[in-house]
């Protein structure tokens, strides 16, 4: 089974995630990156070709920005996986959204697997996540769902948790700036999916455009852009109990 990988990770735990589920399927050919703000409409096709979308969970609900650039892709009813990563707390309505969005690109849903990563503004969650047990488990669904893909298969809604309507989305009020270790090279400006930090002044960060997905903090070569420490506090204490339990990865077909 040849793969096509269609990834929004902009800190790289969901891509971890991908890599592990498509190490089972099958062989990587293409992989689309949908952080990437120079991303351009685009028309998928192959034969024995499957689609691996692969999204974090945001405030349990899919990004913004990746719900937007995925609707620039048409697959001509191509098979697809739908993997949401998240960090530990919950995923709730992502699974869902990201079902009806893939339909909607031309998509056909024929499994849908939930996996944890490390949490990409409060670390101390999920820590060093997907890790061996997540590795053991995403290589195995990875060969269950080849196994389904490669005989005839129903069509059809996958058994999936979530609900429609979704729960509406919340933004995260985290907005990183660059302190006086900041030394102009760029490299956020650049690598910002959202296009939210001017090349010319990078320590200061478009509130409007941020989306607070933590890239320009996990890619700053000087490690100088921060979030607000007392928020993310905050934002930790209220997620804490949530986060306790050990969330295992699930697969749905
Ligand atoms: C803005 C934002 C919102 C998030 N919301 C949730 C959430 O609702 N539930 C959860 O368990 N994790 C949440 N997380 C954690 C991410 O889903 C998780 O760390 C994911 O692996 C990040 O993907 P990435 O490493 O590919 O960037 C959130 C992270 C960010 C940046």
């Amino acid at each position: 089974m040849r793969v096509i990988q269609i990834v929004f990770s902009p800190t790289g735990g969901t891509k971890k995630a991908a890599d592990l589920l498509t190490a089972g399927l099958g062989k990587l050919v293409q992989t689309v990156d949908l952080t990437d703000n120079q991303f351009q409409p685009m028309q998928l096709s192959g034969i024995d070709t499957c689609a691996v979308i692969a999204m974090p969970s945001y405030g349990g609900r899919v990004p913004a920005l990746a719900a937007y650039r995925l609707k620039d892709i048409q697959a001509q009813g191509m098979p697809c996986v739908l993997l949401c990563v998240y960090g530990n707390r919950a995923f709730e309505d992502t699974l869902v959204e990201m079902e009806d969005l893939a339909r909607t690109a031309g998509f056909e849903p024929a499994a849908a697997v939930a996996a944890v990563a490390e949490h990409s503004i409060m670390h101390q969650f999920a820590t060093g996540r997907p890790d061996a047990a997540d590795t053991r488990n995403l290589k195995e669904y990875g060969g269950r769902i080849a196994q389904k893909l490669a005989g005839p298969w129903e069509k059809g809604s996958l058994p999936i948790p979530g609900n429609r309507p979704y729960k509406s989305a919340s933004g995260v009020p985290l907005v990183p700036k660059g302190d006086s270790s900041c030394v102009n090279c760029g490299t956020c400006a650049k690598q910002c999916p959202a296009g939210a930090i001017n090349p010319s002044k990078p320590r200061e960060t478009d509130k409007k455009l941020c989306i607070a997905c933590m890239r320009c903090i996990s890619i700053c070569p000087q490690k100088a852009r921060k979030v607000n420490g007392a928020m993310v506090s905050v934002a930790a204490m209220s997620i804490k109990k949530a986060c306790e339990v050990r969330k295992e990865c699930e697969l749905w077909m």
